[in-house]
């Protein structure tokens, strides 16, 4: 949530365009204002407005602003309603430090009051410009912008990143204390942000900030340092492989539909990837632990649903799911130090995992795996052992692809736990691994390429819709919540995604003449969903099936544009390829409502709040 980018640069006049451009590959961070200050000649420039980065710069031509130094903010509103004046970056107390957060300020209220009684002409309700105010509190007494940016975090309590500067110096200070942030050095510019696509533009030489540590930015160097005692580190430059395009839509209209169709790449990638590590390891942390739970939020929480299917099928471990907010109050006591966590996220920075992640550091029982798409995440640094998705960026705030790779991951790993633990013997295990590197790929590419048309068909029929349920079992527990879980976010309609015989046990009531109810199967599975079905369609339900074409379900839908068929597949690979239809679903259910996928209102991609 939010996004902060700041340059400081050698020679150049035009921060606008360079900030604009750097801080729109943040968009997916946040949409809902977005500002800029602007450094010239000792001055500082500050415009802002309620809107997304492209809406702002039209409005008040952001990329025109000149100087050589600046601040960009795209925010995700938390403290404070999408205002004008919420909106950052801020000024402190005159209009000389300015500087904007990415975070939330957990006293915000406590210290916005002690600012005030002391005299800190406070002009918003928003956190990120106590972080401002803090600053400027301590250059009062210091003088000195170091100690002051040191100081600052002693008051502010919370997960933030800031970056501030003054109109009078050439420089740039950052802080990250639990949220995200990276630097990179250019050739004629330094630059810090909230994440690396918006570095990308400018350099491929990046600085991995971890937490606790401060970033001064001249015109030439990034020094990083230590903010207990202020002690400089030494860090190297690394060289990010990471394709600057990658944040770039590519011809595809929307990001979604281009992340849809990179999942055939993202399958060999992972695979490859998880064919040439070193997974002993992993796989010795998961067999050694005691209890072993699967943590996680929003879209990565149902790939780990899927997973404990996987787990309890072909390697007979029992794997306890739990979302990322609920795992501390339902099983934080009761953790030993053979606990293992499974922390699977995207990000690598959403704020209910890292609580938990904090909370096994500190008490020392349970040790963490994470999963990961982010490379130089505080998951990556923080957790005992990670497994990299290998999907490169993920822009669109629905996730697509990453949940296909969760799935990837956690049907290989349950595999080779399966072989090592004697649930499989190793030609079922070869044969298991050889689907998901020969045949899933491909399989893929056919169930994209057969069910969009179809998906495009079924959402116009959907038009009309404002309610519906969409319903797995067994296997497709995990894909069905999914499934809901998009239509709702970027449909805007309300759809639950339910365990199928729970229906019976109180949400069938809701069933009238033409409701819609989405039945997601196996092939193994279907004599049961059948009931199901049956229970819906008598009371005069609209049934709709994602799955493999079985005739025996044929008679359960009114016409053949209800049924998304999936291609014939090995049952391992059903939960997996079952998703997609539902994607496409969501996402032209989207489109036709004139809404914009990529960013559905109220929403971040990055969720570094509690
Ligand atoms: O980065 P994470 O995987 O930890 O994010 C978790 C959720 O916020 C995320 O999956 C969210 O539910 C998606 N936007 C849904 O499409």
């Amino acid at each position: 949530m939010c996004g902060i980018t700041g340059i400081v640069g050698k020679h150049r006049d035009d921060i606008g365009r360079v900030l604009i451009e750097c801080s729109s590959k943040l968009a997916y961070r946040g949409y809902d204002s977005v500002g800029l200050a602007a450094v010239r000649n000792g001055k500082v420039e500050l415009r802002k407005e309620v809107g997304t980065i492209e809406e702002v710069n039209r409005l008040l031509r952001l990329s025109e602003m000149k100087g050589d130094r600046g601040i960009s903010q795209l925010r995700w509103a938390t403290y404070g309603a999408p205002t004008r004046v919420n909106a950052q970056p801020h000024f402190g107390c005159e209009e000389v430090l300015y500087g904007a957060h990415n975070g939330n300020i957990h006293n915000y209220v406590e210290y916005r009051q002690e600012l005030v009684d002391t005299g800190h002409v406070v002009r918003s309700e928003n956190d990120g410009e106590l972080c401002v105010h803090a600053v400027d509190k301590y250059f009062e007494q210091t003088g000195d912008m170091f100690q002051a940016v040191q100081l600052s975090t002693k008051d502010l309590q919370g997960a933030y990143a800031y970056a501030v500067g003054r109109a009078d110096t050439r420089e740039v200070y950052a802080v990250k204390m639990g949220s995200s942030l990276v630097a990179g050095v250019g050739n004629s510019d330094t630059i810090v942000s909230s994440d690396l696509p918006s570095i990308l533009p400018l350099t491929n030489r990046v600085l991995y900030i971890q937490e606790g540590e401060m970033l001064r930015l001249t015109p030439d160097s990034v020094d990083v340092f230590r903010i207990e005692d202020g002690k400089k580190l030494e860090r190297n430059l690394e060289i990010s492989t990471v394709d600057p395009h990658a944040a770039e839509r590519g011809g595809y209209p929307h990001f979604m539909l281009k992340e849809i169709n990179e999942q055939p790449k993202v399958v060999k990638d992972v695979v490859g990837s998880l064919q040439g590590s070193e997974t002993s390891r992993w796989l010795e942390m998961i067999e050694d632990a005691s209890t072993l739970y699967l943590v996680a939020c929003g879209t990565s929480y149902h790939a780990g649903i899927v997973g404990t299917y996987y787990f309890n099928r072909y390697a007979g471990i029992p794997l306890t799911p739990s979302i990322g907010g609920q795992f501390i109050p339902m099983y934080g006591n009761t953790l030993s130090q053979d606990s293992l966590c499974i922390l699977v996220s995207q990000s690598g920075e959403t704020k209910d995992i890292l609580n938990v992640l904090k909370h096994t550091e500190s008490t020392k029982h349970g040790k963490s795996l994470g999963i990961l798409n982010v490379i130089g995440s505080t998951l990556m640094f923080n957790a005992d052992a990670y497994i990299p998705m290998v999907c490169g960026y993920e822009v669109s705030v629905p996730a697509t692809k990453t949940y296909y790779s969760q799935s990837v991951i956690f049907a290989y790993l349950a595999v080779m736990l399966g072989e090592r633990n004697g649930t499989l013997d190793s030609s079922e295990a070869k044969r298991l691994v050889n689907l998901l590197a020969n045949d899933l790929p491909r399989l893929t590419q056919d169930t994209i390429d057969r069910t969009g048309i179809q998906a495009k068909r079924l959402a116009r029929t959907l038009d009309d819709v404002k309610d519906l349920y969409c319903l797995g079992y067994g296997f497709t527990d995990g894909v069905a919540r999914e499934g809901a879980l998009k239509i709702k976010e970027i449909v805007y309609n309300h759809c639950e995604g339910l365990y199928s015989s729970e229906f019976k046990h109180g949400p069938l009531s809701i069933v009238t003449d033409g409701y819609p109810v989405i039945f997601v199967t196996t092939t193994e599975d279907s004599w049961m969903v059948i009931n199901h079905l049956s229970e819906v369609r008598v009371r005069g339900g609209r049934t709709i099936i994602v799955g493999e074409y079985e005739d025996k379900l044929r008679s359960y839908v009114d016409s053949k544009g209800d049924y998304l068929m999936v291609p014939e597949s090995d049952l391992f690979l059903n939960p997996i390829l079952d998703v997609i239809p539902l994607q496409l679903l969501s996402y032209f259910m989207s489109i036709d409502r004139g809404i914009n996928p990529d960013l559905p209102r109220n929403l971040s991609k990055t969720l570094t709040v509690d």
